[in-house]
């Protein structure tokens, strides 16, 4: 695999994807992309089924690899789901008036990161560095150089159970796939659609997927708080499924066709046809009555949104509004929604932090795929703004996870 390739396997409850970016003068393209439904191999975020989930990399994996030209052995992956936790920490140390060095940093992060408790059951996936404070001066986000007697650092630590990791890392290695990092998918997402003026102002980026909403809140260029709700655009297929009495995949071409908020409909009455169940006669309806139950369920995912950000920005105000990113954010009116239920100025976020093939980097679906490909890139390349932090990786083995190791990279938000 050519070393000027970097790989995003955004691993999902409805489908797997691989992108494939090249670089390019310092420039990220994106040059190839495979896409497989996961068929049942993941629930909520989290890998139930380890042949599944295999099969389905396995299919993405090669599909990229025809588009892209090249053969695929390393992946930075995303996790998700509600077994993610984010913890805000603050540490410090005496530095008695001398200069900051890298060591200082290094003994500064590590006395915030050992103020969380960590269970053994659980592993730290990022140490995230928002602010340093020298003598009370804060703000500062290169302190070496710097002279002072007091040396503080906010991090935000995000942890996530072993076992869940564990079988991301089993079925990547499964597929022959090293693992060169790991990413929060809303980190990953969030390199992808977000500005650096939005990031630096304070906003909230949802990625409504398919088997869940997930919410995290950036702001001082760093991200401040993750959650995840177990909610998705599959409940929305359910009940239209059942609220029109049609089967899973009609239900779901409905919603993908016709499926709305009631702000994006005409004035006028449009009607759409549901196709009948075992050879019964097919019937119409208003389009009006599809987008009640769309938008039904929508609102109840928005309140649940809005739960979680008011436990985020009591202290951090999302000044920039919200960017709603993923397969279902593609539902007509969702915006307008978001703005109207949560009062949030809020746009629809494409991956456009990278060039490339127009149908990946135009669409929201791929949005934390191309993140990943960003967030390896920026891993790889280093600006030298951001700190340590902690990133997992793994070889493929013969034993399973025989190969895995730990590895202190660069991180980055
Ligand atoms: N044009 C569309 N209109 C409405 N919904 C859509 C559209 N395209 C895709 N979706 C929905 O988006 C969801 C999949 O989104 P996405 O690919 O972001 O999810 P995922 O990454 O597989 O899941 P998750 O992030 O929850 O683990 C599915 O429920 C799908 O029905
Ligand atoms: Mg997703």
């Amino acid at each position: 695999m050519p070393q000027d390739l970097i790989v995003g396997l955004d691993i999902g409850t409805t489908k797997i994807c691989a992108v494939v970016g090249e670089v390019r003068d310092h420039q990220v393209e994106i040059v190839g992309v495979g896409a497989a439904p996961t068929a049942g191999g993941l629930r909520k975020g989290v890998v139930v089924n380890i042949d599944h989930t295999v099969r389905a990399i396995r299919k993405a994996v090669e599909e990229a690899e025809t588009i892209a030209g090249c053969e695929i052995r390393s992946v930075y992956t995303g996790v998700a789901g509600s077994h993610l936790q984010g913890h805000n920490a603050q540490g410090v140390i005496i530095i008695k008036g001398r200069e900051v060095t890298a060591a200082e940093v290094d003994r500064v992060i590590e006395s915030a990161r050992i103020m969380v408790s960590i269970p053994s059951d659980r592993e730290l996936i990022h140490t995230l560095i928002q602010e340093y404070i020298i003598d009370g001066q804060d703000g500062i986000k290169d302190p070496i150089g710097i002279h002072g007697n007091r040396l503080e650092c906010r991090v935000h630590l995000v942890s996530g159970s072993v076992n869940s990791l564990n079988n991301i890392i089993r079925c990547a290695n499964r597929a022959g796939l090293e693992v060169s990092g790991m990413a929060l998918q809303s980190l990953a997402c969030g390199e992808a659609v977000l500005t650096e003026e939005e990031k630096a102002l304070g906003v909230a980026l949802v990625d409504f997927g398919g088997g869940t909403t997930d919410v995290a809140v950036f702001a001082n260029n760093s991200l401040r708080y993750n959650g995840s709700i177990p909610v998705g655009g599959n409940n929305l297929t359910n009940d239209i499924a059942v609220g029109l009495q049609t089967s899973l995949n009609n239900a779901e071409h409905l919603k993908k066709s016709s499926g709305c908020c009631c702000n994006a409909l005409s004035g006028g009455i449009e009607e759409v046809e549901i196709p009948g169940l075992g050879g019964r006669r097919s019937r119409s309806i208003p389009r009006r009555e599809l987008a009640n139950i769309v938008e039904a369920r929508l609102k109840e995912i928005i309140d649940l949104v809005g739960v979680e950000l008011r436990k985020a920005s009591a202290a951090i105000p999302v000044l920039a509004g919200a960017v709603i990113s993923g397969g279902s954010a593609q539902i007509p009116g969702l915006a307008e929604l978001f703005d109207d239920r949560l009062n949030l100025p809020t746009r629809l976020g494409h991956p456009v932090a990278a060039g490339g093939l127009a149908d990946v980097i135009r669409d929201p679906a791929y949005a934390t795929g191309v993140g990943l490909v960003l967030y390896g890139h920026r891993l790889q390349h280093p600006s030298g703004d951001y700190p340590t932090g902690g990133a997992r990786t793994s070889k493929p083995s013969k034993r399973g996870l025989g190969g895995r190791f730990w590895q202190w990279l660069k991180d980055v938000v």
